[in-house]
């Protein structure tokens, strides 16, 4: 049976058996994820696979903590981890606290995920002096679309060093891992290298400590996906089946039959 995953022994397994995440949004999602995810994230990704919006912006604090409070009544054993969404963090390290303190108190989970490089060092660095272990996330950071000018994976020689500086920076200020997102492989295995925690990777190769994806994306139920992501399931074409073949029953009415039917009580 495994045990249930600690941030210090997340840190540890840096360099061992490639760590396996994933995100979930609902408490069901959550249970079966759990059941292999040494860590699962309340991403802000939910605002587009959850809630329908175009970007991340948009998403609040208590969209995370509802969510957050659905995923750890299903979790059990993996680490849960809730995204800082855009806006409750950038202003200060005494905002950032405020804001990471209510995820942990409101949801129970134990760690906060905030984007940002060498700018959020001190940020980093006053939250987990005071408590709150952070996971960093470096490379492309959806919510810095605006001034990037859209998703813009980091593929230019020239734009390595900066990230790997980011990635050092993060660790340095105490985050105890580091989500590398849409990176050339070149880059991944030189920041995975440059780090003493591991670095997660989502479209970062094979070079990281560990993986993510977002589940909507993997069960193949979500429109838009990066080149990145593979499908491990179909799920929009098996709901597109089960309401077709329920709506032709209704029309037909051969649904509800004699089975899914309450009979008279005769006692
Ligand atoms: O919001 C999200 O889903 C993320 C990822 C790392 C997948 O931040
Ligand atoms: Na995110």
């Amino acid at each position: 049976k495994r045990k249930k995953m600690t941030v210090p022994a997340f840190t540890a397994a840096k360099g061992g058996k490639p760590l396996v995440c994933l995100t979930a949004y609902t408490a069901h999602v959550a249970h079966i994820v759990d059941e292999q995810a040494d860590m699962i994230l309340v991403g802000d990704s939910l605002g587009m696979v959850i809630h329908g919006m175009p970007n991340t912006l948009g998403v609040t604090m208590e969209h995370m903590i509802m969510h957050g409070q659905a995923v750890m009544r299903g979790a059990e054993k993996a680490l849960v981890v809730v995204d800082m969404p855009f806006g409750s963090f950038e202003e200060s390290p005494e905002v950032a606290f405020r804001n990471a303190a209510r995820l942990i108190k409101e949801t129970g989970c134990t760690a906060v995920k905030l984007e940002g490089g060498r700018e959020m060092a001190p940020t980093i660095r006053h939250l987990t002096n005071r408590g709150i272990p952070v996971m960093a996330h470096v490379g492309l950071m959806p919510q810095q679309m605006n001034t990037a000018g859209g998703f813009k994976a980091v593929r230019e020689k020239d734009q390595f060093d900066e990230v790997v500086k980011d990635a050092q920076a993060v660790e340095e200020a105490g985050a105890f891992s580091v989500v590398v997102e849409g990176v050339a492989v070149r880059l991944a295995n030189k920041i995975t290298k440059s780090v003493g925690i591991p670095t997660i990777g989502i479209g970062a190769s094979v070079e990281c400590d560990g993986q993510i994806l977002v589940f909507e994306d993997m069960i193949g139920l979500f429109p838009r996906v990066p080149t990145f992501v593979k499908r491990y399931g179909n799920m929009e074409e098996m709901m597109r089946d089960a309401v077709e073949r329920y709506s032709s029953e209704v029309r037909a009415r051969k649904f509800p039959s004699d089975d899914y039917t309450y009979k008279m009580k005769t006692d």
